[in-house]
């Protein structure tokens, strides 16, 4: 939908009524005969229907007969590489002819041929391949999204990649936060080189694109095959200098510390976690990090180690769910597909589920005083679902029970 046609959006002011509505996601705290009152792009009042104000109930509003339909906040995807060039089918089938995706990125394949791929495109034609994978989240209910950049690599392609990502927030009905992820893999012309790229990443890329408003936060791969534990660290310290928060792709392969690092940072979360520790799970109680689970990614490189969902239950850490959807480990376009995933793969339960991709999705962003909760005075970022429970958004596969979606108080097309 282009921009003309966003501002054109019908407006979705009026009372909706006849609504089973859970405000924050959680399933456990819900309004079984809800009424919500959307005003101005807010909510101007949400409650059970019995105690609508009179000033609601005057004619002349307009009036939305939910059915006994479900209302949640509007879906939060949280880690997305949404914006690249082309595509890795090719190297997908080496994959299931037996590569290992670590095999494949150490003999310059994997990121690095999405980096050739996207440095090659020019903005429009990386907008146009990035909008038809924004198009088909967005039919799911998806009202915001994060997208990170790490396929440039250099100024003039992380640029590219951003300015990209913020054109997409302006020509859909979506909000967008952009994370600069420079520090996503080595670039080959600094093969041997990688302290020199940090040091680049640190004192230029970053606060060039910072200063263009470019960036409203920092991640890093800090991994075996991506940047060790003092890169990351250099990264975070550029970062901190800025005033930007930090995330981190954290322990997805192995264990070299980057949890721990990243709670040092009192970062906002850390994502895929697959071989955190206890000692990792301690670390991010007492920094408030929130767990990104990544179900997509853990099915599509047909990884074994389950992230530890006992532990991060035990210490009460609030638990996300998000598509990763990028090219190498996750081309998946579906977030309710995410959340089936995560019950299945993970044992997550279905309330977990919803919760990961609403309040503990905007958590993770560092957004929760803005997304994930219907309430007076909040966005109207909302999705109509035609379901008897929530538990189906977690049970179907390939259904899509959307039946309205209105973001910022404007109905966005299903
Ligand atoms: O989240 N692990 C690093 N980054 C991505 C994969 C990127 C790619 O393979 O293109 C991830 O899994
Ligand atoms: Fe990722």
């Amino acid at each position: 939908m282009p921009q003309s046609q966003v501002e054109a959006a019908r407006l979705a002011d009026g009372v909706w009524r006849q609504a089973r509505i859970a405000p924050s996601g959680n399933p456990g705290q819900v309004i079984l005969d809800g009424a919500m009152v959307v005003r101005d792009g807010l909510v101007a009042w949400i409650g059970s229907e019995a105690e609508l104000p009179a000033e609601f109930r005057q004619a002349g509003l307009a009036q939305h007969d939910v059915g006994n339909r479900w209302i949640t906040p509007g879906l939060i995807d949280c880690h997305t590489h949404l914006v690249y060039g082309g595509n890795r089918a090719d190297e997908f089938a080496m994959r299931l002819a037996g590569a290992s995706y670590e095999e494949i990125a150490r003999s310059g394949g994997g990121i690095v041929s999405t980096v050739r791929a996207t440095r090659a495109a020019d903005e429009d034609s990386l907008f146009r391949q990035s909008a038809r994978r924004l198009e088909a989240l967005l039919a799911e209910g998806v009202t915001t999204i994060e997208i990170k950049s790490g396929y440039g690599l250099d100024l003039p392609a992380e640029r590219k990649m951003l300015r990209v990502a913020r054109r997409l927030g302006e020509s859909y009905p979506v909000t967008v936060y952009t994370t600069f992820l420079g520090a996503h893999a080595l670039p080959p012309e600094y093969k041997d080189r990688a302290d020199e790229y940090i040091r680049l990443v640190c004192d230029q890329i970053l606060p060039a694109l910072h200063a263009e408003g470019l960036v409203d936060a920092v991640d890093v791969f800090c991994e075996n095959i991506g940047f060790s534990v003092t890169q990351s660290e250099q990264v975070f310290i550029a970062a901190g200098k800025l005033g930007l928060p930090v995330k981190m792709h954290a322990d997805q392969l192995s264990n070299i510390g980057a949890t721990q690092l990243a709670t040092r940072y009192k970062a906002l979360s850390v994502d895929h976690l697959e071989h955190l520790s206890e000692a990792d799970v301690a670390a991010m109680q007492e920094s408030g990090t929130v767990a990104v689970l990544l179900p997509g990614a853990y099915y599509f490189i047909r990884e074994t180690k389950q992230p530890p969902l006992e532990l991060l239950r035990r210490y009460r850490i609030p638990i996300a769910v998000s598509t990763d959807s990028n090219p190498g480990t996750s081309p998946s376009t579906s977030l309710l597909l995410m959340l089936n995933m995560s019950c299945t793969l993970f044992r997550m339960t279905t309330a977990e589920a919803l919760m990961g991709v609403t309040g503990n999705a905007a958590l993770a962003l560092g957004k929760a005083d803005r997304h994930g909760l219907l309430a007076a005075g909040r966005a109207a970022d909302f999705v109509v679902w035609s379901v008897e429970s929530l538990a189906e958004l977690a049970y179907w596969s390939g259904l899509n029970p959307c039946s309205a979606i209105v973001r910022g108080g404007r109905f966005a097309a299903v």
